[in-house]
This record gives structure tokens, sequence and C-alpha cells, in this order.
């Protein structure tokens, strides 16, 4: 009762800030593994001027909040989640610039990973095809430097833009991170807004050869059609997949539960088959964990981020 009292208050100040799309919308219904409760709302700031009023709004009124991206990689409690989700997936401005050599793309942090494939096709970026078929969005995929066995994002990265929320307050500042594999020194309290990437250009037909084979190749080994986080670990740092020694220990398939398995086409996946909850999704994490770490002495580091707070 009290939940959807302040529900009804917090929805009705956010309708006062003109073109802000506010939904009520669980987040099993807005992540990709199709897991998770109802949080007071959703909103889509599409503007920085939007996303300051919104931050300031919720800031000051003391209401807690996420902010997301496109809902990859995210497994999030079930439930009623008293809190506000700011969604970055419409914050998916682009702005691109180019001379004879190069091709310097601005876009914000909602923008989809296939989106800056597509329009590598289309320019001629170089290398952009490394990053073909990771899902997930730009903002997400720089903070956690994602990539495939050929290269990562952070290859292309100029600077970002970022907001930084410290002690009540938020700043939005520049910066050029660091990056190693599937690691940036993007802090937890800080959240990529936009990016910079710079390319070198070349035949937009090689490109898209490129692309093909390795979408064709996802296709062909990954459960692109199921309910997934995509990868849920990182590669353990001795360079081997952690999907083949989850395979060798005989797990592809395995399940505790009726509705969520470890995949038996890649297995560093699960699939959600329909209605799983947080508590199944989390258990079978830690068990093909705890079973690696057991049989193969290997810590294996997640890729998904938990959401249970
Ligand atoms: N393999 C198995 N069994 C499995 C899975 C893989 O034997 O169940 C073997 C494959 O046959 C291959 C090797 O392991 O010989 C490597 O597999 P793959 O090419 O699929 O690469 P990966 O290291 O498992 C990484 C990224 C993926 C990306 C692929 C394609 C990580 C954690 N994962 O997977 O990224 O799509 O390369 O290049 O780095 C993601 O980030 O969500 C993601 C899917």
């Amino acid at each position: 009762m009290r939940f959807d009292e302040e529900r009804r208050g917090i929805l009705s100040d956010l309708r006062q800030f003109k073109k802000l799309e506010t939904k009520i919308l669980k987040f099993a219904d807005a992540t990709s593994v199709g897991i998770g409760g109802e949080p007071y709302c959703f909103v889509f700031p599409r503007t920085a001027n939007d996303l300051e009023s919104v931050m300031h709004y919720l800031i000051s009124k003391q209401i807690p909040f996420w902010v997301i991206g496109n809902g990859t990689k995210m497994l999030v409690r079930d439930g009623k989640i008293g809190r506000v989700a700011v969604s970055l997936a419409r914050f998916d401005f682009q702005q691109c610039t180019e001379d004879k050599h190069t091709v310097s793309v601005k876009v914000g942090a909602g923008t989809s990973l296939q989106f800056l494939v597509a329009l590598g096709i289309k320019k001629g970026l170089d290398g952009v095809e490394k990053i073909t078929g990771i899902p997930g969005c730009v903002g997400g995929a720089i903070k956690v430097n994602a990539g495939t066995r050929l290269g990562s994002i952070s290859e292309f990265v100029e600077d970002v833009e970022v907001l930084t929320l410290f002690d009540g307050t938020f700043k939005i500042e520049r910066l050029k991170p660091k990056f190693a594999y599937r690691w940036s020194s993007i802090g937890p309290n800080q959240i990529v807004l936009s990016a910079n990437f710079k390319f070198k250009k070349t035949e937009p037909a090689r490109v898209k050869e490129n692309v093909s084979k390795y979408l064709k190749k996802r296709f062909e080994t990954q459960p692109v059609n199921s309910k997934t986080f995509g990868c849920m670990f990182k590669n353990p740092p001795n360079g081997e997949s952690a999907g083949k020694i989850i395979d060798e220990l005989g797990l592809k398939g395995f399940r505790l539960t009726k509705r969520i398995k470890v995949s038996s086409i890649h297995a560093n996946f699960i699939e959600n088959e329909g209605g799983a909850c947080f508590q199944e999704a989390d258990e079978l994490i830690n068990y093909v964990k705890d079973k690696v770490k057991q049989e193969r002495k290997i810590e294996l580091e997640e890729e998904v981020i938990k959401l249970c707070d």
C-alpha cells in the first residue's frame, strides 16, 4: 500500500517534467534475462538536461534509484523495489564527423553496440567487427570494456563523459579511463553518459564481410534466441574460455530448478526458459562457480551485476 502511494507521488512529480517518458515496468520485461521485480517506475531521459533534472529531483527528495543501461548483464531481485530505475536506453544520440582517413563518432550511452557495428558497415569503420554480436549498449560496454576474442571496445575510445555520484550529490565530467581485459577505471559510483570514438577508415565491404562472418558464427555457437545475460563469467586470466571450462565439467544443459539452465549451446550462458526468479538464477550461477573452483581451482568472476539491495 505504502509502495503504491509513494509510486503515485513520484510519478505525479516526474510527469511535471516536460516530455520525460515514464513507465511502470517489471525488470522481468526490461532485462535480457527476463528476471526481476517492479521498481516505482522507469524513467527514460533523452537529453543531458532531462537527466540532470531527474537526478536533482531524486537526490533532493532522497528517493533511492538505480541508473541502468538497456538491461543486459543485470540480475535484479524480485518483488516490489522501492527505487526508481533511471534507464539510459533512450539516451542514444549520435554525431559523426569525418576527414579523409578517420571517422569520429560521439554517441549517447544508450546507443546499442549493434548500431555502432551497423554504422561501421556503412562508413567503413576499421576494426568495428571486433565488437560484433555483443549484446548491450555503449555505456555498460565501456564500463566493463566488453569485447570478443578479437579485441575490446577500448581500442576505439577517445574519451567518455561520466556522471559521478558522491555523498548525495553528482557531477558530470569528461575523462580518459584506463582499460584492461573486461575492466575499466570507471568506478561503481560512476555512470558513462556518452563516449567519443575514433576509427580509421577502411573499405565498407570488408567490414561487412567480417561482420557477417562473425554473426554467422555467433548464431551457430550461442543461444541467441533465448533469454540470457550474454556471457555470465569473464574468461579467466589464463586465457581459457570460461564456457569451455564449464562445458568440460559436463555442465551443459545442467539445471537445479525447472525454469532455468546452463545453455546446451554455450556453457557460459544460462537460459531462463520462462518465469525464473532471482534466487534460481543466483543459485545456478553460484553452483557453476563453486564447481569450477572445486574441480579446476579457478575462481570465475561474474560479468553479471546483481542488483538486490
Ligand atoms: N567452447 C566450448 N564449449 C562451450 C563454449 C565454448 O568448448 O560451451 C570453446 C569453443 O569451441 C572455442 C572456445 O571455447 O574453441 C572459445 O569459445 P568462443 O569463441 O565462444 O569464445 P568465448 O571466449 O567463450 C568470448 C566472449 C563472447 C563473444 C565470443 C565471440 C567473453 C567472456 N566472452 O566468448 O562475448 O561473443 O568470445 O568472440 O569474453 C558476451 O560478452 O556476452 C559474449 C557473449
